[in-house]
């Protein structure tokens, strides 16, 4: 954890990418005030996908979300803010983009409730844990200013 402000974990899933939307929501990101910690551009294997989202698997949607979440490259990044999660959330708006509030990056980017552009961490807790699974600490950097 950082000594400059707390983390939050994000990732911009396969449709936002797909769309070339990844610059529109790093430039939100970025003028809201988040530090980009870590940041990669990577491909999900069904193993990674399955383990990251195991809380939803005795959900109706779970393989449809891990078809959905290795179908195409998305990014991965750690965000250094003050209040990162509860900020972060706010930014992206509510899982369902048509329950998105104007202006948040799911409410401008989401196609539907499961292609909804961004994943958020829900808790500083799951925040830590995310960023630890894609992350090594030399792929870190803290903001020093
Ligand atoms: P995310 O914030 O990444 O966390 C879990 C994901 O499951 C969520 O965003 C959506 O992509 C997906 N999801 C949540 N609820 C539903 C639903 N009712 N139908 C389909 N997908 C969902």
């Amino acid at each position: 954890m950082s000594q400059k402000g707390n983390i939050t974990f994000t990732m911009i899933k396969p449709g936002a990418i797909a769309n070339e939307h990844m610059g529109s929501i790093m430039n939100m990101i970025s003028k809201a005030g988040f530090w980009i910690a870590a940041i990669k551009f990577i491909k999900l294997s069904q193993k990674q996908a399955e383990e990251f989202y195991l809380v939803h698997k005795d959900r109706p949607f779970y393989g449809s979300l891990v078809e959905f979440m290795t179908s195409g490259p998305i990014i991965v990044a750690v965000l250094e803010k003050d209040n990162a999660v509860s900020d972060y959330r706010k930014l992206i708006g509510a899982t369902d983009p048509s329950k998105a509030e104007d202006g948040t990056i799911r409410k401008i980017f989401a196609e539907s409730i499961e292609r909804n552009a961004v994943h958020g961490s829900d808790s500083n807790e799951n925040a830590i844990i995310e960023a630890d699974f894609f992350f090594a600490r030399s792929e870190r950097f803290d903001r020093i200013i």
